[in-house]
């Protein structure tokens, strides 16, 4: 458990924040005290917990919906924030999704672009359109989700899907160079297999169990495994001195 003021007056953005990884990430946000604009995914009435509809009606969560696959999707989502807040001190990228698996002979140019799109464009457009908010904080932190896939490939059919991670991962050590002077620090969490609803939608039970034998720690992980990270890397006064690194959060399953 953080303070519950480790985070009072910090603006915080979490993208992909309705369900999942996000929405622990921006509920922990929450329970520390900031002020978080919460990116709801597609839509905005996606079956949204109690906690964010209560946070939002005492105005400190703001519930934004975009679908970063629409032309000027993420500029609208931009938009948005620079309503809200006058500056960003957290932004985490974390919309993404495999949206399918596709052997690499069959994969069309569609579904190439659909998941380049939303798994690295996205990023990048999101964080060159808060860029002027994230600069005026001073001491701001990026945050972006990866894959251990962006490491080990994945399993058959994700290939884009991996690459765009190992994208993000690069991209993001880039900018820890470039944007330091700036204040601003970037790193990223690499999650290992997350029950979200991420593998019920891409992997059948029996991968699920044969995954959980390797992993050392004899589990899969959940969103509440992964939050923290998120927030440790968002606080300076926990990793001030932590700048272009990717965080393994797998129990074990990627050792090397
Ligand atoms: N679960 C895992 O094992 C695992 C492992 C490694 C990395 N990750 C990464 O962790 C992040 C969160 O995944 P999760 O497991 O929490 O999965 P999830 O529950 O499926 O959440 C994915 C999020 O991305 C959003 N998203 C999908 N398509 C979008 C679009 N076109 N425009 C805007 N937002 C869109 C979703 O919104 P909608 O509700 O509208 O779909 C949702 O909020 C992703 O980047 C994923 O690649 C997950």
């Amino acid at each position: 458990m953080f303070h519950p003021k480790l985070f009072e007056n910090r603006s915080v953005v979490v993208t992909g924040a309705g369900r999942g990884i996000g929405l622990e990430v921006a509920r922990q946000f929450l329970d520390c005290n900031a002020r978080v604009l919460v990116h709801t995914g597609r839509d905005r009435d996606r079956d949204l917990p109690e906690f964010l509809l209560d946070a939002e009606s005492e105005r400190r969560a703001f519930l934004v919906p975009a679908d970063f696959m629409r032309e000027n999707g993420t500029r609208d989502f931009a938009a948005a924030a620079a309503k809200v807040f006058d500056r960003v001190d957290v932004l985490v990228n974390n919309a993404g999704t495999m949206v399918g698996r596709f052997p690499a002979g069959e994969l069309t140019d569609e579904q190439y672009g659909h998941v380049v799109r939303l798994n690295q464009t996205s990023v990048v457009e999101v964080t060159r359109a808060l860029l002027p908010l994230l600069r005026a904080s001073g001491q701001a932190a990026i945050i972006n989700t990866v894959s251990i896939s962006a490491l080990t490939g994945g399993s058959p059919g994700s290939a884009i899907y991996s690459a765009s991670k190992a994208f993000v991962a690069t991209y993001s050590k880039a900018l820890a160079r470039e944007l330091a002077p700036d204040g601003i620090r970037v790193n990223c969490v690499s999650p290992g297999t997350i029950t979200t609803d991420f593998h019920e939608r891409y992997s059948s039970k029996e991968k699920l169990e044969q995954t959980r034998r390797t992993i050392p720690l004899q589990r899969l992980g959940t969103a509440e495994d992964c939050a923290p990270t998120y927030l440790f890397l968002a606080a300076p006064t926990l990793s001030g001195y932590i700048t272009g690194q990717v965080i393994e959060v797998n129990g074990g399953q990627l050792i090397c």
